[in-house]
């Protein structure tokens, strides 16, 4: 029988075990992203996924007893800036792993340190394959761009009925140039065609020379495989050209600003994500209802992988049963169908998880779901 000094004891005993926990040294992850600079809305997006995860987890009592900790690095959105931050957080911080990055380029930077040190390193967000070639101690929480390329062709060549694709890709991206020759590759075995290219470099603001030179080509379809920024600008000088055509991209293009800095020039664009939050799964469901408790915001593929994430680091440690890197490698490399909120994750050999990407439109000045693809 559950009388009041029973309650009274649990209570008692929970309260004792948040404060062991709290008492006890955190153990230490290491999350760089950018949280300022051009990108700074997938540093800020990635950390309120990290924070709940972070947050919950301590709630129920930590890791091994201890309390997880997050220690961040900011990247400023800029080159070099990432490899600076894996080796402070690996040197200095003695994190027991890496979160991060979100943009392949920045991955790309931080695995080789990563690798080196033997410290394992885990992408939310990175979809471009070298990412993970990097070496086994990093891996990637999301699908690749073999695969969102060939899903964004193949719902723009058979849902939407479209031939003819031009392409705007940003050269200094491996993201940008990974997911174009993706994409082509599909479009193009279909029956497609790719009929004119023009190309940029990260931070070019005025894409009207580009766009101009495309429209001979008679395309009806842009396909730009950017960031928010990037696709916000070049949709809004498209309008202003006349130059109506949908424009086609991938998760890159999931931030709260694309529609601000869009608006209702996107009208008709398309792009694939890790996560929607209208699925009504009920343990979305309830991650949804959470993250808007905590954040009041609702929450995107980013926040979610990261969530996610946070969670799969969290739970390879347990199976560990130790903080080592190289037990916590192994550990995340062992992991098979661990239940998440961006589904269930299971590492492959290359140590990269298969997941189903969902289908966006932005409809009226309002981003709608359209399906989710399964691999
Ligand atoms: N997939 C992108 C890259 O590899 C990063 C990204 C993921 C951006 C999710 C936004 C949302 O560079």
């Amino acid at each position: 029988m559950i009388t009041p000094s029973f309650r009274c004891r649990v209570a008692l005993a929970s309260a004792l075990l948040a404060f062991s926990v709290q008492a006890a040294e955190p153990i230490k992850l290491g999350f760089f992203m950018s949280m300022t600079g051009r990108d700074a809305s997938f540093g800020e997006t990635s950390l309120r996924g990290a924070q709940l995860a972070v947050e919950e987890i301590n709630a129920a009592g930590g890791v091994l007893g201890r309390p997880l900790a997050l220690v961040i690095a900011d990247n400023r959105s800029q080159a070099g800036e990432s490899a600076t931050a894996a080796k402070k957080l690996i040197n200095r911080d003695n994190v027991v792993a890496l979160i991060g990055e979100c943009s392949s380029s920045r991955s790309l930077e931080a695995a080789p340190i990563a690798q080196t040190a033997g410290v394992p390193m885990v992408s939310p967000a990175s979809t471009n394959p070298r990412v993970t070639e990097m070496g086994t101690c990093i891996f990637r929480m999301c699908f690749a761009d073999p695969f969102q390329g060939d899903v964004l062709a193949t719902y723009a060549y058979r849902r939407l009925g479209l031939r003819r694709a031009a392409l705007l890709v940003d050269v200094s991206a491996p993201y940008s140039t990974g997911l174009a020759a993706a994409f082509q590759r599909t479009f193009v075995g279909l029956g497609g065609e790719v009929v004119a290219r023009q190309q940029y470099t990260a931070g070019d603001k005025d894409f009207r020379a580009q766009l101009t030179a495309l429209r001979p080509a008679t395309p009806d379809l842009i396909f730009l495989p950017s960031y928010y920024v990037d696709i916000g600008l070049a949709a809004k000088q498209a309008r202003e050209l006349g130059i109506a055509l949908p424009f086609v991209g991938g998760d890159g293009y999931e931030a709260p600003q694309f529609l601000e800095i869009g608006g209702t020039a996107l009208n008709g664009t398309c792009y694939s994500t890790h996560f929607s939050a209208e699925n009504d799964d009920p343990v979305v469901r309830s991650f949804l209802a959470r993250f808007q408790t905590r954040h009041h915001l609702i929450p995107n593929g980013l926040a979610a992988l990261t969530f996610d994430t946070v969670r799969l680091v969290a739970d390879a440690i347990t199976r560990a049963g130790s903080t080592e890197h190289a037990a916590v490698r192994t550990a995340l490399a062992a992991t098979r169908n661990f239940p998440g909120v961006t589904g269930r994750t299971t590492f492959d050999a290359q140590r990269n998880a298969v997941k189903e990407a969902a289908i966006m439109t932005v409809r009226d000045g309002r981003i709608v779901f359209v399906e989710s693809i399964r691999p």
